[in-house]
């Protein structure tokens, strides 16, 4: 079979070594397409069987050039990015790899929170994350890393998750919160870790971020998406004391540092799960997914 590992954002070359023994080792040839433009992904998914992604985009037109293709795997969480439907329809599996790259984002979630906190370590004099309050929202691997990681900074963590139940974020020393308005309220640092779905889509905007209380830090390594960017804007406007740092950049990201300065931080390309250790992880757990699926039909992360 050939295995099309196609990354507009690469992994390491370590990683790209590590899939190509794996697919090799298993008989399997691989491909590797990076930083692609124009027709080069089309003519690459025509000859694939198997395709290998990042947050690189699989829509109906991309499956409908995939006539040989019977399973992608997204290496790492969110799938927002593959239409579910056309592959489903297509009688392609999907299937991610969770967990695989959780830590190297919640390091850049506790990364992130230390340089709000010094002011973008600009000299000025700024607060410490030690023994401060942080609400994670949503109780997945990248939030239970975090609060791990926290843990040690002698934080007051809690979380809430409408898919975990509370015994199940207590078990982790964590307290649950029921309402989303008491986790932005009781927090001095609130972590967003929510999936993009047409639930969640725009779903915190102003209500909810004037919620938080006198300078407290807003941080998103999740998906843009999720926030409503106007409702932001009149937010950081209205409330001086908050910041808001992202690793999801919005769109209107150019006008939010125009007015805003140093309370936003975005980096200039996603890169909560670019590490080394990551893109081993997350890269090596799909060429064995994809492995194990041509071998004997395994679909444990299977997601359609
Ligand atoms: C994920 O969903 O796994 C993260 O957002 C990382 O995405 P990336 O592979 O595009 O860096």
């Amino acid at each position: 079979m050939n295995i099309l590992l196609a990354t507009e954002k690469p992994f390491s070359s370590a990683a790209v070594d590590g899939i190509r023994r794996i697919a090799e080792d298993a008989g399997h040839s691989l491909t590797v397409l990076e930083k692609y433009k124009g027709s080069e992904l089309a003519d690459a998914l025509a000859e694939a069987d198997a395709l290998i992604v990042r947050s690189d985009k699989i829509d109906a037109k991309a499956i409908g050039e995939a006539p040989r293709l019977k399973i992608i795997v997204r290496a790492g969480a969110g799938y927002d990015n593959i239409d579910l439907a056309a592959a489903t329809a297509a009688g392609i599996v999907v299937e991610n790899t969770p967990g695989q790259n959780s830590r190297a984002v919640a390091e850049l979630v506790v990364g992130m929170a230390i340089m709000a906190a010094r002011n973008n370590y600009d000299g000025t004099t700024g607060g410490e994350i030690s023994s401060k309050r942080l609400g994670l929202q949503a109780f997945g691997q990248v939030s239970r890393n975090v609060a791990e990681i926290a843990r040690g900074f002698g934080m007051e963590i809690s979380a809430i998750d409408p898919f975990c139940p509370a015994g199940a974020i207590e078990e982790k020393g964590v307290k649950a919160v029921e309402k989303l308005e008491d986790l932005y309220a009781g927090n001095d640092i609130v972590s967003i870790h929510i999936p993009a779905t047409p639930a969640t889509r725009g779903s915190i905007g102003h209500d909810l971020i004037c919620r938080l209380p006198k300078g407290a830090i807003l941080i998103n390594t999740a998906r843009k998406e999720v926030i409503d960017e106007a409702g932001l804007e009149q937010a950081l406007a209205e409330r001086p004391d908050i910041k808001y740092f992202a690793d999801v950049k919005p769109d209107n990201a150019t006008r939010l540092a125009e007015l805003f300065g140093n309370r936003v931080f975005f980096t200039p390309k996603k890169c909560g799960a670019q590490t080394r250790e990551a893109n081993l992880n997350a890269g090596l757990a799909a060429a064995r997914q994809i492995v194990a699926f041509f071998a004997d039909g395994t679909d444990r992360f299977r997601v359609n």
